[in-house]
């Protein structure tokens, strides 16, 4: 762990009272304060979350702050309101309170190489969470923990292969709702589907659109495809938000979410599982935000000055209408 200076200290509380409106924004007030103060030599962690676009996310931000209180990680936590300089902002004051870690969700995959460079210049590591950047420096940042995206790709176009074998459909018209543009999710979600079904004729996507992982944007984007297509037979939708959207233009459509449009969707929020259960989603692929207690425990042992891998992926799982235990899935938590 670094030592703090005095005059460190001071620029060190003044950053935290710039931080502080950002550190709790879209949660739910917290009620009692943590009983105890961390340790005074408690590991600091910078965290830089890239904003609040789905349950998959605050999901995500309530885990890692419940689990940076169980492992007694001092955390400051800036929510970036899905903006990338936000996030470059905050890993700035992360360097400028000489923190002992940085983790962050990189919002895209392009453009971090001058402020990596800048925390590795003052001795910071960075792990990289829930997605991943692109760089021709890898010695920018020591791992990353997350999601194996082009795994979930994979499962999505899996079961869509099986459902057409079992089913014997051909034909299917593909939509493609995709998230952010240039976000590691989206490339690589979009790409293990794509070789799935390549070359195989009962499949065609006929189009993709961004909904940007956003339910609004999910629900707009669906209206407009159903307005120019004849035919939809197949949604592959990036995130469950952008699913609960597009389910809402669907049945506005007056047409059977599930039944006259497969829909295969990605995360695993309980509303996703709820639908799965009522026939109006066919396959939930998971991607679990519950990261905190992996982060904690890499921060502890970067802070240690320790060894960590260089990536450590969750594991996960699909859900789909074919599954005997259907009913049984646990309560999900986000
Ligand atoms: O990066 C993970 C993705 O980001 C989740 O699938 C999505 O819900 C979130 O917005």
């Amino acid at each position: 762990m670094r030592p703090r200076s005095g005059a460190t200290l001071f620029w060190a509380v003044l950053l935290t009272l710039a931080l502080l409106p950002f550190s709790l924004s879209g949660c739910a007030p917290r009620e009692n304060p943590p009983e105890e103060e961390p340790a005074e030599d408690a590991v600091l962690l910078g965290f830089s979350q890239l904003g609040w676009e789905s349950a998959w996310r605050i999901g995500n931000s309530l885990d890692i702050q419940a689990a940076a209180e169980r492992a007694g990680v001092q955390l400051m936590f800036d929510n970036a309101q899905q903006k990338q300089e936000n996030q470059i902002k905050a890993i700035r004051s992360f360097i400028a309170y000489q923190v002992d870690v940085i983790a962050f969700a990189p919002i895209v995959e392009q453009g971090w190489d001058t402020v990596l460079q800048e925390a590795k210049d003052a001795g910071i590591p960075v792990l990289l969470t829930d997605r991943l950047i692109v760089t021709e420096d890898p010695s920018l940042y020591v791992g990353y923990v997350g999601a194996d995206f082009l795994a979930e790709g994979r499962r999505a176009g899996e079961f869509l292969v099986e459902k057409a074998d079992r089913e014997g459909l051909t034909d299917l018209k593909i939509v493609e709702l995709s998230g952010t543009p240039s976000s590691s999710p989206m490339q690589q979600r979009g790409e293990a589907f794509r070789e799935c079904i390549a070359g195989d004729p009962r499949f065609e996507i006929v189009e993709t659109m961004s909904g940007d992982f956003l339910r609004s944007k999910g629900k707009e984007c669906m209206q407009e495809m159903l307005e120019r297509h004849e035919r939809i037979d197949v949604l592959f939708s990036h995130n469950d938000a952008m699913t609960l959207g597009a389910i809402e233009a669907i049945e506005e459509a007056g047409l059977r979410p599930g039944e006259d449009v497969i829909i295969i969707t990605v995360d695993g929020e309980q509303a996703a599982i709820d639908f799965l259960q009522e026939g109006k989603i066919n396959c939930v692929v998971e991607c679990t935000p519950m990261l905190g207690d992996i982060i904690m425990d890499l921060a502890k042992k970067l802070a240690a000055g320790e060894e960590i891998p260089r990536v450590t992926n969750p594991e996960e799982r699909s859900f789909t209408e074919f599954d005997e235990d259907l009913m049984d899935i646990p309560p999900r938590g986000y």
